[in-house]
């Protein structure tokens, strides 16, 4: 049962349990039919200690997630009730940064596939995680290829489980040919996004970012992106793209809570600009790095701060 960096506490349906006795039966419904729905959020160290990254706006995606696979039916906890259950999630298992899942699931009450109705389960854990793409990625760039799988044609907006089959096969087909991340096109052949990523193009010191009509996920850290370059005053195309675009840029990144914000130095094995992160990147990694670090001022209220949120003692 030993996931790597695993943590001592794990929330599950209401009560702190130790990792190991955080556990489900086989006949779960969410195990059989992909019925789950989940989020990854960053809690990040500051000099005001654990701070969580932007929780609102990652639970409020959990809970439309849940909507959407009709998860919502049978839950019984309110978004406000699971921000709090992973601030105290973070200051249980004394984090300084790590990484939270929360994870919702359809329990095992029928094995038809009309699941409306039935019970849902919830559970948060945390583990403490480096750079996802590893420490070198985030500074030089990393490799990547466009992959022979498509993202699926539509139903890319919520997070629900038995969907991303379709991105672990972009991830593992481009890791299997030696690439660090696989870049899918949608199902017309445009740019889409990573198998866990968004994706940006640099160009004349404009920024292109793909729509959400190219089969992505509305990632909260592209968000983040589009906030702070429009506070830099670049300028923002959201729009659809040919994959030679990517060749012709002169600055590629991807944007996820686990990539942050990781450039690309080739795609295909065609070098991106330079072969190097380019200014714009670079003053985007400043900002965002910056911020949830907590050297900048957090500007935009995107950090909680875990200490601060705790429920005071009476
Ligand atoms: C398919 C996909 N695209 C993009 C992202 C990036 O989204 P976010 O920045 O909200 O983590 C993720 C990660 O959640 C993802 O799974």
């Amino acid at each position: 049962m030993a996931i790597k960096n695993a943590s001592e506490w794990v929330w599950l349906s209401g009560e702190f349990v130790p990792w190991d006795q955080a556990t489900v039966h086989v006949s779960v419904h969410g195990l059989n039919y992909g019925s789950t729905v989940f989020e990854g959020i960053r809690a990040y160290e500051t000099p005001d200690g654990p701070a969580i990254f932007r929780l609102a706006d990652h639970m409020r995606r959990f809970m439309f997630s849940c909507k959407v696979a009709r998860l919502d039916d049978g839950m019984i906890f309110t978004q406000e009730e699971l921000e709090q259950a992973c601030i105290e999630l973070v200051d249980r298992n004394q984090h300084n940064a790590c990484y939270i899942r929360p994870l919702a699931f359809r329990d095992s009450e029928t094995l038809g596939l009309n699941g409306a109705g039935q019970k849902t389960q919830v559970t948060v854990y945390s583990v403490n995680w480096g750079r996802y793409l590893g420490e070198k990625g985030i500074d030089e760039g990393v490799d990547v290829a466009i992959t022979s799988w498509r993202r699926v044609a539509s139903s890319t907006m919520a997070k629900i489980g038995g969907q991303y089959i379709n991105n672990q096969q972009i991830s593992m087909e481009a890791r299997r040919h030696g690439y660090a991340e696989g870049i899918a096109l949608d199902a017309e052949g445009n740019i889409s996004e990573g198998a866990g990523e968004n994706l940006f193009l640099v160009i004349d010191g404009e920024i292109y970012t793909p729509p959400v009509a190219a089969s992505i996920l509305l990632g909260i850290t592209r968000d983040s992106v589009v906030t702070i370059a429009n506070d830099l005053g670049v300028t923002i195309h959201q729009q659809v793209m040919p994959r030679e675009m990517l060749y012709m840029a002169d600055e590629v990144f991807m944007t996820g809570t686990a990539a942050e914000i990781t450039p690309i130095r080739s795609v295909d094995g065609i070098v991106v600009g330079a072969g190097k992160p380019g200014p714009v990147t670079k003053a985007i990694q400043k900002e965002f790095f910056g911020i949830v670090n907590g050297k900048i001022d957090d500007r935009y209220g995107w950090l909680t701060h875990v200490r601060q949120a705790l429920p005071q003692a009476e």
